[in-house]
């Protein structure tokens, strides 16, 4: 198979792809005399916050906006008070995702009040819903700008406008097949960076909106990705994480289809690269070719996050999984004979319609059986137009709660045990930052993801450094760097 390397890639881009990019970079220059004439209004250079809720898609996607917004003029800044421009990324996969956005919308438009001057914008999953964008257009009117999932490369377009206009500007598209490439970004970390190798989901779990409010799946070029994380190399990265709603079904689509296991082969060979993750995978598409790549890779990170949801088979199925409880262990069996050394860690849900307790023992069964290093629990959350919100057997609350609180109980003490399976050994971390709790410590990640805190100095940022595990904390490890 023929990849498309960085020098060639123009080439096979599409040329609508390139008509697009090049528009864009112009609306990025007249967005830009907008920001120079608020700099000399305000007498300073005005500033920018971009505030993401969700998933690490929503983070890569927050290093998009920021990039062209870093690139018209705005400075950035952490904080929503002093900013000139906000813009929200949001999320719908929970309800509570949602909630939090219309909290925190009231505390802007208290800012707004103070300063006419400030814009307020909103994009990502949450605006892809009707009654979403009702609710903003009644109850929220300050709001400037509101855009979706599908035509966020057209941001510095939107922005133009606008700046041109003083109504609220909403442009939400039903679905897009393009993918924009070449446009700025502004990457949160200089050593570590999130790439996308897929945009949507073709899924449809019953309890999901996600396949709604992100469209059908579309794999984006080898070359391009191959392309873009060769430039992140040469600019410092050493670690990549590989993003998809569903990794494994990467490259069906394609014009040349190809696996997700050959594109990490390619990825490998890129030399400066040291480390490779990925995620989400789906267990129903985990191939024996990927395990064995996974296997026989140096750079490919021990940790799988392998959501199981739930463990009884009849929720699995109207869950709408494709795999059953036993499919799944034997999945998992395969994964850790191959390599006794994996993390695995998983997302649960809780409360699906018709679950019982008996169900949730199930659950409580797998967690276990696989004994997940961690696993990330919610109670299921009803999204209006998924198939699960219009069944009839809903769970009322206390059930949950009861089903919730028994299984959080187990993964809590099975992730403990796992990681008290460490403490005293050496491992390899990359030092992410200082210690949010100790400036004088350093905080690092291990190949499995388990964090670890040690006293070192701040120069060892971005470094790979070997630390001695001393003491567990059940979740993360404090320990001291070993020559
Ligand atoms: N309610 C609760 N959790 C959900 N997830 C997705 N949709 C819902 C929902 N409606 C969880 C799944 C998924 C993770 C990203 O969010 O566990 O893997
Ligand atoms: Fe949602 Fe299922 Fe797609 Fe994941 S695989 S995004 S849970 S529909």
């Amino acid at each position: 198979m023929v990849i498309r390397k960085r020098n060639d890639m123009t080439q096979y881009a599409s040329a609508n792809d390139v008509k697009e990019s090049a528009l864009q970079k112009e609306y990025m220059k007249k967005a830009a005399s907008y920001v120079t004439g608020l700099e000399a209004q305000l007498g300073r250079k005005p500033l920018c916050c971009v505030t993401t809720f969700g998933c690490q898609m929503n983070a890569r996607d927050s290093e998009k906006l920021l990039g062209i917004l870093t690139q018209i003029g705005y400075v950035p800044t952490d904080c929503e008070e002093e900013a000139d421009f906000v813009i929200y990324n949001t999320c719908t996969v929970r309800d509570n995702a949602n909630q939090r956005v219309y909290g925190r919308l009231g505390f802007l438009n208290s800012l707004k009040k103070k300063k006419p001057h400030m814009r307020i914008a909103l994009c990502g999953c949450m605006m892809q819903e009707h009654a979403v964008i009702e609710k903003i257009k009644n109850s929220y009117r300050f709001v400037d700008l509101i855009f979706g999932t599908h035509n966020i490369y057209k941001f510095a377009q939107l922005l133009v406008t606008m700046f041109e206009n003083h109504e609220m500007i909403i442009d939400i598209w039903e679905k897009t097949d393009q993918i924009v490439e070449d446009l700025p970004v502004s990457r949160k970390y200089p050593y570590k960076s999130g790439i996308n190798i897929m945009f949507g989901c073709n899924n449809f779990c019953s309890y999901c909106i996600v396949p709604y409010v992100r469209g059908r799946e579309r794999s984006r070029e080898p070359g391009d990705i191959l392309g873009e994380i060769e430039r992140l190399v040469d600019d410092g990265v050493v670690e990549v994480m590989l993003l998809g709603q569903n990794v494994n079904s990467y490259g069906r689509n394609l014009p040349q289809p190809m696996t997700f296991a050959q594109l990490l082969r390619e990825v490998e060979q890129i030399e400066g690269l040291r480390r490779i993750r990925f995620m989400t995978s789906h267990p129903k598409d985990l191939s024996d070719e990927l395990i064995e790549v996974m296997q026989q890779s140096d750079k490919i990170c021990r940790h799988l996050h392998l959501p199981v949801q739930a463990g009884s088979n009849r929720i699995l199925q109207a869950m709408n999984r494709r795999y059953t409880k036993e499919q799944y262990l034997s999945l998992v069996d395969k994964i850790k004979t191959a390599m006794p050394d994996i993390a695995i860690t998983t997302d649960i849900i809780v409360g699906f319609p018709g679950e019982t307790l008996a169900d949730v023992e199930e659950t409580i069964d797998v967690v276990r059986k696989v004994q997940y290093d961690n696993a990330f629990t919610f109670i299921y959350s009803k999204r209006t137009g998924t198939p699960a919100a219009a069944m009839t057997n809903q769970v009322p609350d206390e059930l949950v709660k009861e089903g919730f609180d028994k299984l959080l109980k187990v993964v809590q003490d099975t992730a403990r045990e796992r990681a008290a399976l460490l403490q005293g050994k050496v491992m390899e971390a990359l030092v992410e930052g200082v210690n949010e709790q100790d400036a004088s410590y350093l905080t690092g990640r291990l190949t499995n993801n388990m964090l670890v805190h040690f006293p070192a100095e701040q120069r060892l940022i971005g470094q790979f450094v070997n630390v001695s595990l001393d003491v567990c904390h059940g979740f993360y490890y404090t320990g001291h760097v070993v020559c």
